[in-house]
């Protein structure tokens, strides 16, 4: 694997192999001193235009427990404010010869972009609404150890598809795992065709007592130019996930933030059945079989045009 830039590079063995890798990693994270030397000498360089917590925390995290160098670039304070392009901050950083690049930003195809501007192993950490590979890794990894197998569990993905790349790289991944995936929303935030991508599609939540698994979206208020839903009071109504609708039987997810009262009521957020924190802490140990599947190997570089800079 030279790049990571969407679940639909990795098959079910490829998937399998990070979820195993971050399970040994999960045995570092218990230990007091929380780190190993598998990437000593390797620079991993964050690189976000768009708000995050848990994303690129972890990543650093992970970077960090395998002995990484760490580069934390944030494009609020950066040159980005002073116009500088995405592929000029790219060639400029690449000056520092990171090994790998995390990247995150709010057009779809920027990270596959990326990747034929440097010799870096790029990392897509959220490319606009189209894929947010490693949360769906994560999310992959959280369930199993839950679970087992994903084999003929019904995971219900419900809320904003429309507008998520968790959504799109999470019908994916749970489904090459043998998971059978269904998403509901109301009809503005329910892509036309994606039944395409071999979920079901439900318009109510009236069946919702048929999955093991929902997965709460949030409304991506940020993504939206329009009205899509008359109002978040009404999305509620029809839609929240609360203990009205939420069985003890069924488990709860969240890629996170949530955003309490909307699309889920603050009890289910903090009852047991909710997975939201393991989530996170997935996220860490996931992230270190990523970035370790990546660098640990003998990768094979193309050469890259010199940068030419104005
Ligand atoms: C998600 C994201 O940014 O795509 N958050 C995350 O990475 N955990 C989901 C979201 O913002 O709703």
């Amino acid at each position: 694997m030279n790049h990571l830039l969407s679940i639909e590079d990795l098959d079910r063995a490829a998937i399998e192999r990070i979820v195993e890798q971050a399970a040994r990693f999960a045995e570092v994270s218990d230990r007091e001193i929380k780190k190993v030397p598998a990437l000593r000498g390797r620079m991993v360089l964050n690189l976000f235009y768009e708000s995050s917590t848990r994303t690129r925390s972890s990543f650093e995290l992970a970077a960090k427990r395998l002995s990484a160098d760490v580069v934390n670039f944030v494009s609020s304070g950066s040159s980005v404010e002073k116009g500088e392009s995405l592929k000029d901050t790219v060639l400029t950083l690449s000056a520092h010869k990171p090994d790998a690049i995390v990247i995150r930003t709010p057009w779809a195809g920027a990270a596959e972009l990326v990747s034929g501007w440097t010799n870096a192993a790029i990392v897509n950490a959220g490319d606009g609404k189209h894929e947010h590979p490693t949360q769906a890794l994560l999310d992959v990894y959280t369930l199993h150890r839950r679970l087992g197998s994903l084999d003929g569990v019904s995971i219900w993905i419900v809320g904003d598809v429309a507008h998520s790349r968790v959504a799109r790289s999470n019908i994916l991944a749970f489904q090459r795992m043998g998971a059978k995936v269904t998403v509901a929303g109301p009809p503005t935030l329910i892509p036309r065709g994606i039944e395409a991508l071999g979920c079901d599609v439900r318009f109510t939540l009236e069946e919702l007592a048929d999955a093991d698994v929902v997965y709460a979206l949030r409304m991506q208020h940020e993504r939206m130019n329009e009205a899509w839903v008359p109002s978040l009071r009404e999305y509620a109504a029809c839609f929240q996930v609360n203990a009205r609708r939420l069985s003890p039987r069924q488990l709860l997810m969240h890629p996170g933030p949530v955003n309490r009262g909307v699309e889920l009521s603050g009890e289910v957020v903090d009852s047991p059945q909710a997975l939201i924190t393991a989530q996170v802490e997935a996220g860490v140990v996931v992230r270190m079989a990523v970035l370790y599947e990546l660098l640990s190997g003998s990768r094979v570089f193309r050469p890259v045009p010199e940068p030419q800079l104005a």
